[in-house]
């Protein structure tokens, strides 16, 4: 892989100004801080993770890098253009960001892929090319011709993935691409995103709150919360920072007095309800009870006894992987899937 930067971030700051509504003729001056100063560099032919939960500041640093948005301070490079050189820094991407709002619902996937390829500057004989590839590859054929009013949500994030396919350009930003996807397309779709990287060496930022989404695709993770990067690293090596401690899952009912109980236990780091999702990317989610200790063995039976008197009702328990959840646990003492979108501070 060649080390080429890229895409390089220096000290990322963005605040939203917005007004808060506080009566029918009254509103207050609010501030967000979404990004606290964020660094980090792509290099050529990575895919590089950003993943964070709801309100982490991922949208607004795909935003700020596709120049939809000016930040506050800092700096940013794409593909060598300053983020002042809009123009060619646009044509240096290709961008899925605002779902389906990305695409014209009164023309056709067709059409609209047209359009783009059009406002592109991508001739129009490669650009008929290039649709009718991205047809077939995304298997679009059934509704290429009907007007995107009619798609399902699943086929309008199918045609906005094709349309930032469009230009061909160097990078990728998607931004949770697979959020309306079934279990199957959204495994499809992150292979193609694979192939598309390996064959065309294509660097590609991928913005998700699922950690195994990560953990299947990227080289590197940046984990993001609250703004700020507070971890950044190959997955491999960010669980490897966890090997010291063992990961125990508990399935069954656990009262909130028996989690609370077993967070005290000595030997006990952290006792978190947290939701579990099959890595084959099922839909299934089951709530269970993740401790994380020093020693799973030494500390099993006061676990089972503690459990057992705070009235749990243990189905299962089994050793766990570690996981990025497990390190976002681990830095934040919160899931992924929470919600972290700031409570707005007024001024
Ligand atoms: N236009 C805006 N005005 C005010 N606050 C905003 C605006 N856009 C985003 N925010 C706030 O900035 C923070 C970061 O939002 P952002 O959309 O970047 O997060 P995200 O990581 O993409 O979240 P999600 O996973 O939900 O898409 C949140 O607290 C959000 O409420
Ligand atoms: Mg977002």
């Amino acid at each position: 892989m060649s080390q080429q930067k890229m895409i390089e971030v220096n000290d990322l700051v963005k605040i939203y100004h917005s007004k808060r509504r506080t009566g029918l003729f009254r509103s207050q001056k609010n501030e967000v801080e979404a990004l606290r100063g964020v660094s980090f560099f792509v290099n050529q032919g990575e895919i590089f993770g950003l993943l964070g939960p709801n309100g982490a500041g991922k949208t607004t640093l795909i935003k700020i890098l596709t120049t939809l948005l000016l930040p506050t301070s800092g700096t940013a490079k794409v593909n060598e253009f300053t983020l002042d050189q809009d123009k060619q820094v646009k044509a240096s991407i290709g961008a899925m960001l605002m779902g389906e709002r990305g695409l014209y619902w009164k023309l056709t996937g067709r059409e609209n892929l047209e359009y783009f390829g059009a406002l592109y500057h991508v001739p129009k004989k490669v650009r008929r090319e290039r649709i009718d590839n991205l047809i077939d590859l995304l298997e679009l054929e059934k509704i290429a011709d009907r007007t995107v009013e009619t798609y399902s949500s699943g086929q309008k994030m199918k045609m906005v993935f094709a349309r930032a396919l469009i230009n061909n350009a160097p990078i990728l930003m998607l931004d949770e691409p697979t959020n309306t996807l079934d279990v199957k397309e959204a495994r499809r779709l992150r292979k193609i995103v694979k192939e598309h990287n390996e064959s065309e060496n294509k660097t590609i930022i991928y913005c998700t709150h699922q950690m195994y989404e990560a953990e299947e695709l990227c080289h590197r993770v940046a984990i993001i919360d609250h703004g700020r990067i507070i971890a950044l690293d190959d997955p491999e090596e960010l669980k490897d920072g966890l090997e010291q401690s063992d990961i125990l899952s508990i399935e069954g009912t656990i009262p909130e007095e028996a989690r609370f109980a077993v967070n005290s236990l000595p030997g006990v780091t952290s006792a978190n309800i947290l939701v579990k999702r099959s890595n084959n990317g099922s839909t299934e989610e089951k709530p269970y009870l993740s401790v994380v200790c020093e020693d799973s063995r030494q500390i099993l039976p006061d676990l089972i006894s503690t459990l057992n008197i705070k009235g749990a009702i243990i189905r299962n328990i089994d050793k766990q992987e570690t996981t990025l959840e497990d390190v976002f646990v681990n830095i934040t003492g919160r899931s992924l899937m929470d919600d972290t979108r700031q409570s707005e501070t007024s001024n």
